[in-house]
């Protein structure tokens, strides 16, 4: 049985954890890496320090009133304390992102390049190598610099492709002597065409997500070209993109609802994922969304398909999907109605997918979905694949010890069973699933609930100047990664 809330009840930290499906670090190849997981903004804090100017995410954190984005978790000041967590831990790599707007602070060249975000770029990776951490960059991840957002309203408009370009290729100039691993865009479905911010007076619920994930996919793929084309040969590394990554259980057996659970897929994952693997968008999109859906010219789908050396998966929930009759005569107010599938988490029994999460009502702890997911990806050519976000979200109470916070068994069972499913879907269905990043390395600022969620194998104290403190999880995951057998 899973423990859903490991904060609340108990005192105990020696608490057992059960079922733990004896997976073992020799389940994996050697080379397969394990990683912990942030972003910039979720962590960095100092949003108007060291000639950084805004970016479009950070007026949704300073509206929150809760921690203001010139904090954070102080990850710009005190990296030294994260880069630590990671050698406590002894994992492989961290991922983290860069922020655009501290680089370049209008987002583009022409702008200025700023030296000190170079600088603390360069003093951070060195000191993750240094410490024999192996640094796995994303270039954006959620955090426009609001410049774009208003010269000419971000991914909406084809410029950021130009733009986002340059950007890429002055982080691959400038990092990667150093980098090796690189991550485009952080989930392109969850960026949306606003980027956090209100919908503008023209705004178009229907065709908007549609265009500004077309240039979503333009603007990954310029830049993975350019870095493949111009830096892979001779720095070596290599570039993909984390997609977000759900599983659709047929609500029954009825093939209406295996169709409804295939669609949702694609009008999810298949909707970055396809045009990746195979130049164009799924099937079923064009044929729902006919002349609303942009069209990629013969040259696009050269340049987007094969635009990826691995595909990232985060993963974190499953849900039922049913199907919804379609109707010609129905007025559509969103894209997503056009994938006929109600997607819900309680099932026909009444019961829902999985144990829900404290910290996320839209959260179910449901691993036999990731290896689902795994195994279902194979037909997407069977690519390589990173897992680079998978994690548990529980609820911040500061009413509750800290002594009893850390005890966060239930962390350490989503670890145990998630790996267990990736383990299965390599060793007996064949995926080629190289390494799992959870997320998170630290307690940090959440999408959209602030720092109300403790996603983090180390607590944050927000109560005591920042000071990270390893939970039971980190802990746990040092003996498991150190009990391997082979060196
Ligand atoms: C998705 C996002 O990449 C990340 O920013 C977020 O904090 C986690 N998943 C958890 O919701």
């Amino acid at each position: 049985a899973i423990r859903t809330r490991p904060c609340s009840a108990s005192d105990d930290s020696t608490a057992a954890v059960v079922d733990t499906k004896n997976v073992t670090r020799d389940d994996f190849p050697t080379d397969f890496i394990f990683g912990c997981a942030t972003s910039a903004l979720q962590t960095e804090g100092s949003g108007l320090e060291g000639g950084r100017k805004p970016s479009s995410w950070d007026y949704q954190i300073q509206d929150s009133k809760t921690q203001a984005i010139d904090i954070a978790t102080d990850s710009y000041h005190r990296y030294t304390d994260d880069v630590q967590l990671l050698v406590n831990m002894g994992v492989d790599t961290y991922r983290f992102s860069i922020s655009w707007s501290r680089i370049l602070p209008e987002g583009t060249i022409d702008g200025g390049i700023n030296q000190m975000g170079i600088d603390f770029y360069n003093n951070f990776i060195d000191k993750l190598i240094a410490n024999g951490i192996t640094p796995f960059v994303t270039l954006f991840h959620f955090d426009l610099p609001t410049t774009l957002n208003s010269n000419y309203n971000g991914f909406l408009s084809i410029n950021i492709v130009e733009d986002f370009k340059a950007y890429a290729d002055l982080c691959f100039k400038t990092f990667g002597d150093r980098v090796k691993h690189w991550a485009t865009i952080n989930e392109p479905q969850v960026w949306g065409p606003y980027g956090f911010s209100s919908p503008g007076p023209n705004a178009n619920a229907i065709t908007d997500p549609l265009v500004s994930s077309h240039n979503l996919i333009l603007a990954h793929a310029t830049a993975a070209k350019l870095y493949k084309t111009t830096y892979q040969p001779t720095q070596g590394g290599e570039i993909g993109i984390p997609l977000a990554v759900e599983w659709f259980e047929p609500f029954s057996g009825d093939f209406q609802d295996v169709d409804a659970s295939r669609r949702a897929f694609d009008f999810s994952t298949g909707w970055f994922l396809e045009p990746l693997v195979y130049g164009d968008y799924p099937f079923i999109m064009r044929a729902l969304l006919g002349d609303k859906l942009p069209e990629f010219t013969d040259e696009q789908k050269e340049l987007v398909k094969g635009s990826y050396d691995y595909i990232g998966v985060n993963y974190y929930t499953s849900n039922f999907a049913e199907a919804v009759p379609i109707s010609n005569d129905e007025v559509y107010t969103s894209y997503t109605q056009y994938r006929h599938a109600n997607l819900t988490a309680v099932g026909p029994d009444g019961k829902t997918i999985g144990p829900s999460t404290p910290g996320s009502s839209e959260i179910y702890v449901y691993p036999e979905g990731l290896r689902k997911a795994l195994i279902f990806l194979k037909n997407y050519e069977n690519p390589k694949i990173y897992v680079t976000e998978n994690g548990y979200p529980d609820l911040r109470d500061d009413t509750i010890p800290i002594k009893t916070a850390l005890v966060d068994d239930a962390r350490i069972q989503h670890i145990q069973d998630h790996l267990a499913a990736i383990r299965d879907a390599r060793n007996t269905a064949g995926t080629n699933v190289m390494g799992y990043i959870m997320w998170a390395l630290l307690d940090c600022m959440e999408v959209g609930s602030s720092y109300k969620v403790r996603f983090g194998l180390n607590y944050t104290d927000y109560l005591d100047h920042l000071n990270r403190i390893p939970k039971k999880s980190a802990g746990w995951l040092k003996d498991w990664l150190a009990a391997s057998t082979s060196t």
